[in-house]
């Protein structure tokens, strides 16, 4: 039987490599315990020099010989080490591994001895030419150490290797489960029974096969095993994302062994009319993704990894591209268990090596493949480096490896070229045509080249086009989240399109050649510290209100904000059939979505172009304030008040004059009530309405008292320990008296901690634009873990269980 434990507790490290480290004695002060997942070097947020964490580092941890281990084989399984390693056992190398993303074993069987053994892990976290994504010039930072999970994993002389579960058209029940893998034994065995067991999430057993197998001599035997007649599968959907468990077992000799995968029945299909799950058509909405945040880099473990998915899948995004590498199997995970959708692509960034260098690059495609194929989620392989050039003979290659390896999902190489040469089975392509005019993207014919449509997936938008921050300028803010709208909108629009995947999710440190001053590049919709920018809530309304009645007004409400003063016309982003604005308690008007502007969005913004309460008195009698009124909001729908055409000027003229009164002087007047100047109070109450029903209000205004600080855990009970610490995000946020983040408090906070956990950062911090976070992990004890945020006027507290 096959045993896997959990390796990631207790190492000790060293961040600079000295001969001798592999079996030296490391108990000394310049070598630390750590866990892992962990970063070869903490950070900080911005402003820092990658060339800091470019180090190669040490790793120690000792493994007791035991009866389990006797007589088996024993593995290490690595999930991810950054740039390259080397695995020493007693001082005796016991294998290597190049590129940063892929998993790898090490075995370690011939070279253990009876006691202690010295399991030593050189690092090499530098930025190594001959591996991808360097060689040249690369948007994102690779973060060092070993930064996933490390299993020990013993076996015996009978193993199950690189399952592959196949089933090509669930559509079509009863259908047929093929279970593909090797049996890899050390004798010859004789007769081995295979047996494949289809369980259901609950762990109900649904179908089971078996079957006889000669195992004539050592080595490695394809096995190949059919459920067939399979009927009332629930299928695999964005919806709905049921999970199977296939389980294979074989005996064989007097030995027994297990393996178990997931799987879900879906049929994922890119054409030229678009792409299609299960056969119903579905435009793809998502955001690209990097694994990366403050402080720690890479190094996240399970339940962090995870969050993305959920930040993506509440977002109301139905894909996610994992530019540009395989990322943690915990993202994977959860995107199998929500249902997003994945493009799943190989390390790399415009550049193309040597033939050393391309060797890499194909064993990346196998290993993301064979790693990844089992999931449901994972719709599209990318097997281009990302932004490359066209390269023939590469990427006819890169192609024919994904298509042995899996001939059940379609390729996809991500380019900027127009007129690439369509190797993959999808044309993925970068298309950043979008700048704030009225082209958002190229026509088929324009990106392709070709005269026949083929299918097509934008793969990046935004993005570099237009770099927003958080705490950048209303305006800024608001054209960033209308960009991501319209982008949409043309999804929604093009028949041939399959969708589009913007770039991107979170904000991101980089090299200095790209992003701000700070090498970020603030191009998420989310930042860093996963707080969400307006351009976020472009998305997530775009959902049911039935799912979720969402009002997102786009404005800091502050008459002295915009250049000339004044707060309308301003947006909001809802999923409300209309929403009704109340200035100081008093009705405004009832303003619907700007269909006219984004004609195929399911749900368009509101614009509120005014706000002249439906009251107001301009003192000229009922009638005429009523025509003012009229005129006004007319005009303001349109404009600003700011030149009038001298049609206008004659029509507020007659209304002057059926009210008596100076039209200059009444023009003030109005210019006055649009833009609320002079007026002491200015709160705005706005009331999403659905099917007549109001459903959610939100209150925002000028008052803007910093009231109170609010440390908000992501989960309020965390576990101490289990294959790996666990680690929670905690949102700090500034709040006004109506509960509204106070954009431009500047306050530092300082994180105090008392039970067993500890931080993942600095302990004082800024917030930016009313918000920030920080995450903490556990200490392997249980316990109540008290957190105390104390900035200079206000404190706050929260209290999470570690069970
Ligand atoms: C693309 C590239 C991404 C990122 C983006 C910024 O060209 O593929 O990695 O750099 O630009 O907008």
């Amino acid at each position: 039987m096959q045993t896997k434990h959990a390796w990631n507790d207790g190492w000790r490290y060293r961040p600079q490599y000295r001969p001798g480290d592999e079996t030296d004695d490391c108990s000394g002060s310049d070598w630390h315990t750590v866990q892992l997942p962990h970063t070869n070097k903490m950070m900080p947020y911005n402003c820092f020099d990658e060339a800091e964490y470019q180090l190669v580092s040490c790793y120690r941890k000792t493994l007791c010989m035991s009866d389990a281990l006797h007589g088996k084989r024993v593995y290490l399984d690595f999930e991810g080490v950054m740039l390259a390693c080397e695995v020493f056992c007693n001082g005796v190398s016991a294998g290597i591994h190049e590129g940063g993303y892929t998993p790898f074993s090490i075995e370690l069987t011939t070279l253990l001895c009876e006691g202690e053994n010295e399991i030593a892990v050189k690092v090499d976290s530098t930025e190594r030419t001959d591996i991808p994504p360097f060689g040249g010039v690369v948007d994102y930072l690779t973060h060092g150490g070993i930064y996933r999970e490390v299993y020990l994993r013993t076996e015996e002389a009978l193993r199950i290797e690189n399952t592959r579960l196949v089933c090509k058209n669930p559509l079509q029940q009863p259908c047929t489960l093929t279970a593909e893998c090797r049996i890899a034994c050390d004798d010859a065995l004789g007769d081995a029974i295979l047996c494949l067991r289809l369980k259901d999430a609950q762990g109900h057993l649904c179908a089971e096969c078996e079957q006889t197998l000669y195992l004539d001599k050592k080595g490695r035997h394809q096995a190949v095993l059919c459920l067939q007649g399979l009927t009332q599968l629930a299928l695999w959907s964005i919806d709905s994302p049921v999970l199977y468990e296939a389980e294979l077992e074989v005996c064989a000799g007097g030995l027994r062994t297990q393996s178990r995968e997931r799987f879900g029945f879906r049929h994922a299909e890119f054409t030229p009319q678009g792409f299609f799950l299960n056969g119903s058509h579905l435009k793809l909405i998502g955001l690209n993704r990097h694994q990366e945040w403050p402080y720690t880099g890479y190094a996240m473990p399970r339940r962090i990894q995870r969050q993305d998915a959920v930040i993506l899948k509440e977002m109301g995004c139905n894909m996610v591209r994992t530019s540009h590498y395989p990322q943690s199997r915990h993202f994977l995970d959860a995107c199998d268990e929500l249902g997003l959708l994945v493009m799943e692509e190989i390390p790399g960034w415009q550049h193309i090596g040597d033939l050393a260098w391309q060797a890499h690059t194909l064993q990346d495609v196998r290993d993301m493949i064979e790693r990844d194929r089992n999931r449901p989620s994972i719709v599209l392989w990318g097997v281009r480096v990302n932004e490359s050039q066209d390269h023939h003979s590469f990427y006819t290659e890169t192609n024919w490896v994904a298509h042995e390896l899996d001939d059940t999902r379609q390729t996809g190489g991500v380019r900027y070229l127009k007129n690439s040469e369509l190797l993959e089975d999808v044309y993925t392509y970068n298309d950043f045509s979008h700048n704030g005019g009225r082209k958002i993207f190229q026509d088929q014919k324009e990106a392709t080249g070709l005269s026949h449509d083929v299918p097509i997936l934008v793969t990046e938008s935004n993005g570099h086009m237009f770099p927003t921050k958080r705490f950048d300028h209303e305006a800024r803010r608001q054209e960033h989240a209308l960009r991501h709208l319209r982008v949409m909108n043309e999804v929604y629009r093009r028949s041939d399109l399959s969708g589009a995947l913007s770039w991107c999710a979170f904000d991101y440190n980089t090299h200095s050649c790209f992003g701000s001053g700070d090498k970020i590049c603030y191009h998420g919709v989310y930042d860093m510290f996963r707080n969400p920018k307006w351009a976020a809530f472009s998305y997530a309304v775009q959902q049911s209100p039935h799912k979720k009645p969402m009002l997102e007004p786009m404005t800091v409400s502050s008459r002295g904000e915009r250049d000339g003063g004044g707060t309308v016309p301003f947006l909001v982003l809802t999923n409300c059939d209309f929403v009704s604005v109340y200035k100081n308690g008093r009705l405004v008007d009832d303003f619907y979505p700007a269909c006219e502007m984004f004609e195929y969005l399911p749900h368009p913004p509101v614009v509120v172009s005014h706000l002249i309460e439906r009251d107001h008195s301009f003192g000229l009698g009922a009638s005429a304030d009523s025509r003012l009124r009229d005129f006004l909001v007319k005009r303001l729908s349109k404009d600003t008040l700011m030149e009038l055409s001298s049609e206008d000027w004659a029509e507020l003229s007659l209304i002057a004059e059926s009210g008596q009164a100076d039209p200059q002087e009444l023009y003030k007047s109005a210019v006055r009530a649009a833009g609320g100047w002079g007026e002491a109070e200015y709160t705005l109450k706005l009331e999403g309405y659905v099917d007549g029903e109001c459903v959610c209000v939100r209150e925002i205004g000028e008052r803007k008292h910093y009231c109170e600080l609010r440390a908000v855990p992501d989960s309020d009970e965390l576990y101490a320990f289990e294959d790996s610490y666990d680690a929670v995000r905690i949102g700090v946020y500034a709040l006004d008296e109506k509960g509204n983040e106070c954009l431009f408090t500047q306050e530092c906070v300082r994180v105090v901690i008392d039970g067993p956990a500890e931080l993942m950062g600095p302990e004082i911090f800024p917030l930016a634009s009313g918000a920030s976070a920080f995450w903490i992990k556990t200490t392997g004890q249980t316990g109540t873990v008290r957190i105390q945020v104390i900035g200079s006027v206000h404190q706050t507290a929260c209290e999470l269980t570690v069970k």
